[in-house]
C-alpha cells in the first residue's frame, strides 16, 4: 500500500488513507484488474479523493443514472453501472483479440479509463450542488459542469494518464467533437449499451424520487 497522500480538490484538503482506499476497492473490486501498480493506486486514490471532495460518503450514494436528471435504475447503484460498463468493455476487447490477432488494445488503460469514466458524477450528482443549481438556474448553469468536465479536473489533478482523462472527458456526447481513442471507443459503446439494455429490459425505475426531494 502506498503512503497516505494529501491532495486539494474542490477547495478541500484531503488526506487519502488506507481506510478510504479499502472502501473504494470494496465498492469497485475491478480496480485490482489493473496490472500496473502505479495506475491501480492512481485510480484508487482518484476515487477516494473524488468521494471525499463531495458531500457523498461512498460511490453508491450517487443516484444510479446516466445524468443527474435522467431516470435511475430500479435497483443497483452507480458503482454497479461503472463496474458493469468496465466488465463489458473488457469483454469487447477480449472478443476482438481472440478473433483478430492484429488487434491490440491497452488493457490497463481500458480498465482504468472505464472505471474513471463517470468519476465527475461526484460533482454533477452531488445533492448539495443540484439543490444550489436549481435554486438559481442562471447563476452558474444547471449543472454548472457535466460529469465529463469535472472528470477531467479530477483525473488531471490526481495525475492520471492523459489517455484516462480523455476517456472521462469524451466517453459521451462531448466525444462527438473529437476523435476518440480505441479504448474510449470501446468504453463509449459499452456505456451506451448499458443504458439501452436497461431501457429495453425495463430496469429503469418508474418514478424518480431523487429529484422529488425538497430543495
Ligand atoms: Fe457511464
Amino acid at each position: 500500500m502506498p503512503a497516505a497522500r494529501m491532495v486539494t480538490l474542490n477547495n478541500k484538503t484531503i488526506t487519502i488513507d488506507d481506510g478510504m482506499r479499502a472502501r473504494i476497492l470494496d465498492e469497485m473490486p475491478e480496480i485490482r484488474w489493473i496490472a500496473d501498480a502505479a495506475l491501480r493506486d492512481g485510480v484508487t486514490d482518484a476515487w477516494a479523493a473524488a468521494v471525499a471532495s463531495s458531500s457523498l460518503s461512498r460511490i453508491g450514494d450517487m443516484k444510479p443514472s446516466g445524468n443527474y436528471d435522467s431516470r435511475p435504475l430500479r435497483s443497483g447503484s452507480q458503482a454497479d453501472h461503472i463496474r458493469s460498463v468496465t466488465r463489458m468493455a473488457v469483454k469487447i476487447a477480449e472478443e476482438f483479440a481472440q478473433l483478430f490477432p492484429g488487434f491490440t488494445v491497452d488493457r490497463d488503460i481500458l480498465i482504468a479509463g472505464s472505471l474513471c469514466h463517470d468519476i465527475g458524477k461526484v460533482w454533477e450528482f452531488d445533492p448539495e450542488n443540484v439543490r444550489r443549481w436549481k435554486a438559481a438556474p442562471r447563476k452558474v448553469g444547471v449543472p454548472s459542469l457535466r460529469h465529463p468536465g469535472y472528470g477531467i479536473h479530477i483525473c488531471l489533478t490526481m495525475g492520471l494518464p492523459e489517455a484516462v482523462a480523455h476517456m472521462a472527458a469524451a466517453h459521451s456526447g462531448e466525444g462527438e467533437l473529437l476523435t476518440r481513442s480505441l479504448e474510449n471507443t470501446i468504453l463509449h459503446w459499452a456505456d451506451y449499451t448499458f443504458w439501452r439494455v436497461v431501457e429495453a429490459g425495463d430496469l429503469f425505475a418508474d418514478t424518480d424520487r431523487w429529484l422529488e426531494q425538497p430543495n
